[in-house]
């Protein structure tokens, strides 16, 4: 790679934007994932969309590998530079650009956190409800990239169910619209859709319009502790078979529950011995009357289940206080010890049987794992824990207990990654969620897009 000549291109073009010492750029060479680290050559931070099209024509002409990045909250690898060159920032593009409270729309570049645009939104009585964990950190680009999900996807959906049209670069330069502001469109191939969840592969995401809703503005939470973890599971899909649709319902097993109690050095929330597993359970709405009502037949349902002694949150620090636990569960079993995270998802009656093949693959392999995740979604997050494992096994083993775990899986008609995205560290296992022949469409719709492979090259596939 010429990096004087490229260096002096995209100085000309983008100023002190353009990062290129190693120190520098040192900070832009991970993202969440595990312990993984991979130095981009340059680091360029753009603040606009032609600069984005100069940069991308540029790079195409000159086969420069382009690695687009957001908040770099991942946890799939897809924001790493894996092949070098160009890490392209986009924490410039943090701009709303318009909230269109008549239409129920909100207009924004992809640099905005997400939980800022929430806040903005909410501020019109709006609801943008997609909330990943990292949703104080993650931007909202990010997530159209992974198409990320989080707990309110049980009622409200994931963010494709939000996306109305984007704006884009691609990887030749040429800047486009996906489609059009409205809610109904069935005019050509979905072209809004195909990016949703492409993890930066096809194209650069540059604005985003998307569809809101009304703000709920009420809601009940709850714990419930359960003595056996399997039971907690099947309480899951027997709430929804009762009529309830929680905005919520997120399993924790015992050690998820702990370790974060630990790693936040709060310990106000008593786990019993004997606390297997806990669901959280929210419902949400514009009548309290009627969510009362919803809790009690959730009540009524878990009456079949064993569970101990309901805790209802009862001021709004308290149900801020259990969801902060909730969202720390993926950083505390982070800090604990080498781990490989599973972002499995199953129908969601099947959720017990992975449970149960996660612990019997677990204990064939002699592996420990700690769950927990969006079980109203049947989304389940299998942590696979190093510990104290020596290297060898670790390195040797893991990689056949995971194609077993996926395996299984799929059998059970689910797939291998509900919200985090293949990126890097799941390509290994496509094989086992598609076939050659799908396997195949998808890598020559990535050539359409992208004839030279320039865009996050060595992603999903
Ligand atoms: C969560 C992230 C890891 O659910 O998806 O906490
Ligand atoms: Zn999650």
């Amino acid at each position: 790679m010429d990096l004087n000549k490229h260096t002096l291109f995209f100085t000309d073009l983008i100023g002190n934007r353009c990062l290129s010492n190693e120190v520098d750029c040192k900070e832009y060479d991970h993202d969440e994932t595990e312990d993984l680290h991979f130095l981009p050559q340059f680091v360029l931070k753009p603040e606009t969309v032609n600069e984005i099209s100069l940069i991308m024509a540029y790079c195409h002409e000159h086969a420069i590998p382009v690695t687009p990045a957001g908040a770099r909250t991942g946890l799939s690898g897809g924001a790493l530079a894996i092949k070098g060159g160009v890490l392209l920032s986009m924490e410039r593009f943090n701009k709303i650009l318009q909230i269109d409270e008549k239409n129920h729309q909100v207009i924004t570049e992809p640099g905005v956190i997400t939980q800022v645009l929430q806040d903005a939104v909410k501020e019109k009585g709006l609801f943008y409800p997609p909330d990943p964990a990292s949703k104080g950190s993650c931007f909202i680009g990010g997530n159209i990239s992974e198409n990320s999900g989080g707990p309110k996807a049980v009622k409200y959906g994931v963010t494709k169910d939000y996306v109305l049209n984007l704006e884009l670069v691609l990887p030749t330069g040429e800047i486009i619209w996906t489609g059009a502001n409205v809610l109904k469109n069935a005019t050509g191939y979905n072209l809004t859709q195909l990016i949703v969840g492409s993890e930066g592969t096809l194209a650069v995401v540059t604005k985003i319009v998307l569809k809101l809703i009304p703000h709920p503005t009420h809601d009940l939470l709850m714990l419930v502790p359960f003595y056996d973890a399997q039971k907690a599971c099947e309480a899951v899909a027997a709430i929804f078979q009762a009529g309830i649709t929680p905005s919520g319902l997120e399993f924790m097993e015992r050690d998820a529950l702990t370790w974060t109690q630990a790693f936040t050095n709060d310990f106000s929330l008593h786990v019993a011995d004997n606390h297997a597993a806990h669901l959280l359970i929210e419902v949400d709405g514009f009548d309290p009357d009627q969510l009362m009502l919803d809790c009690e037949k959730i009540m009524g349902v878990l009456e079949k289940f064993e569970t101990d002694e309901i805790l209802f949150a009862e001021t709004a620090a308290q149900k801020q206080g259990l969801w902060s636990l909730r969202r720390k569960v993926g950083e505390a079993v982070k800090s604990q010890s080498i781990y490989k995270e599973e972002d499995t998802v199953v129908p969601r009656f099947a959720l017990p049987d992975l449970l149960f093949h996660v612990k019997r693959i677990g204990k064939e392999f002699g592996f420990h794992s700690v769950c927990y995740g969006h079980a109203g979604d049947g989304n389940l997050h299998i942590n696979i824990i190093k510990g104290d494992m020596d290297d060898e096994k670790w390195n040797n083993e893991l990689t056949a207990a995971m194609r077993e775990l996926f395996g299984e899986v799929v059998k059970l008609g689910g797939t291998i990654s509900g919200e985090h995205g293949i990126g890097l560290v799941q390509k290994p296992y496509m094989d086992i969620a598609f076939p050659e022949v799908s396997l195949n469409l998808m890598r020559q719709i990535k050539t359409v897009f992208d004839p030279k492979g320039i865009l996050n090259p060595g992603k999903i596939f």
